[in-house]
């Protein structure tokens, strides 16, 4: 892309204002900069965007299988899952392209110590969980690693110094996410410096385009993996390819699956299963109004009872035929670092603006069926969102350790 060509698609999307500083750069910072206009898509910004549900929708139940049934069920799924398994046509993909805003940790989020007495980082406990099921199946999961450009350096760096946790390392391959921009509360492109846009990670929903860009895309073909447990950075209780789930969700029939935990109260603020329009869908907890939280089943239990804990396992055949859909973008408001009016670097203690974002949730409305699979919430669920408070530093330590798990 040309200056006059990059001036003439800018001001089309009203961010002229990206080359105010062109004339100053030397010649790698301008062509940087081209570069970075012409692979961005302006097109997705849309600050006056609402997230409210549409009249036309239709929401129902969509019933979760309970840990009694699965109980009663475990040894044949357990049977099966470790078969599919042991036949290398189940994967896992770690997603750890988020900035971790809410921690406020400055390095990626799998490299917090979560440990009290030793050094035990968020990454070394996702791998460890993951031993777990090597050494039950006897059999390595091939690990996919999502990334960002912003954290990629780092991460592949983390891993290799502590030789990957023991995990065999011919099995664990890393792939670059998208970028999106970054916007004040007008709209207009924040700037890093002189020849950079603000530009963040586009979301987690992104992440099998990434994959299929990628040369990741060559593993899955290698191995003939069919199923994707995609699980988020921050659980360190989560059981990854847990061969019980797999399993259950072959038997089912189902072309998805989710982990879901029974909601503390009505008012937790995670999504919860249901189906839309005919689909599986996640409410957001924005969305969930009184008169759905009223619903009971015939059991007598609340209809939307169940929340996803962001562990999911696709089919990869329906993955790839949704490979060109276009998502919803969410529009999430964020703190960004900016450079201001005077040239200087800020970095913001309160939300500045939006970033654009993808989400996993919306891959799930686009396939047909889904089981939601109940899990033991003191068991599997300890996310690391905050310092401390809920879904905190403090309250995963805790259930850590209710679990017996040293740290
Ligand atoms: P979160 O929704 O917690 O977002 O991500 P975040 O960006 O990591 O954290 P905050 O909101 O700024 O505090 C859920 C999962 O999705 C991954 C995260 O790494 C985490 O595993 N994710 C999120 C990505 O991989 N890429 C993204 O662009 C966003």
């Amino acid at each position: 892309m040309t200056r006059t060509e990059a001036e003439e698609y800018l001001k089309k999307c009203g961010q002229e204002h990206l080359l105010k500083y062109y004339d100053e750069l030397d010649s790698d910072e301008k062509k940087e900069l081209l570069r970075q206009i012409e692979k961005t898509d302006f097109s997705i910004i849309d600050v006056n965007k609402s997230a409210e549900v549409s009249e036309d929708e239709l929401i129902e139940p969509l019933a979760a299988m309970k840990i009694e049934h699965i109980n009663e069920n475990v040894d044949r799924y357990r049977e099966k899952g470790i078969e599919a398994i042991k036949q290398c046509k189940v994967g896992a993909v770690l997603l750890a392209g988020g900035q971790g805003t809410r921690l406020g940790f400055d390095k990626p989020k799998g490299m917090f110590n979560i440990g009290e007495t030793k050094e035990l980082y968020i990454f070394e406990r996702l791998i460890l969980n993951m031993m777990d099921v090597v050494n039950e199946t006897g059999a390595w999961v091939p690990l996919f690693i999502m990334t960002s450009e912003k954290n990629n350096e780092d991460t592949v760096n983390f891993f290799k110094e502590h030789n990957y946790f023991g995990y065999d390392k011919d099995f664990i391959t890393f792939f670059v996410q998208e970028m999106a921009p970054s916007v004040d509360y007008t709209g207009k492109v924040y700037m890093e410096n002189k020849s950079r846009i603000s530009l963040s990670p586009n979301g987690n929903g992104g992440w099998f385009t990434s994959l299929m860009k990628s040369e990741a895309v060559k593993m899955i073909d290698k191995y003939g993996i069919e199923w994707l447990n995609v699980f988020a950075v921050d659980n360190v209780l989560q059981r990854i390819a847990d061969p019980v789930f797999v399993g259950a969700t072959i038997d089912s029939g189902c072309v998805s699956g989710a982990k879901v935990v029974k909601k503390a109260n009505p008012d937790e603020k995670v999504g919860v299963m249901c189906k839309r329009n005919g689909h599986p869908s996640i409410i957001e907890y924005y969305e969930f109004t009184d008169e759905l939280k009223a619903v009971m089943d015939e059991t007598g239990e609340p209809a939307y009872n169940y929340g996803v804990i962001l562990n999911y396992l696709f089919r990869v055949k329906e993955l790839r035929e949704i490979l060109d859909a276009r998502f919803p973008i969410h529009i999430v408001e964020k703190k960004i670092p900016y450079m201001n009016e005077d040239c200087e670097m800020i970095n913001p203690d309160k939300p500045n603006g939006y970033k654009f974002e993808e989400l996993i949730l919306d891959m799930i409305s686009m396939l047909k069926d889904c089981l939601v699979f109940e899990v033991d919430r003191e068991k599997e669920f300890a996310p690391v969102k905050n310092k401390t408070g809920v879904d905190s530093v403090d309250s995963a330590r805790m259930l850590l350790k209710k679990n017996g798990i040293e740290i």
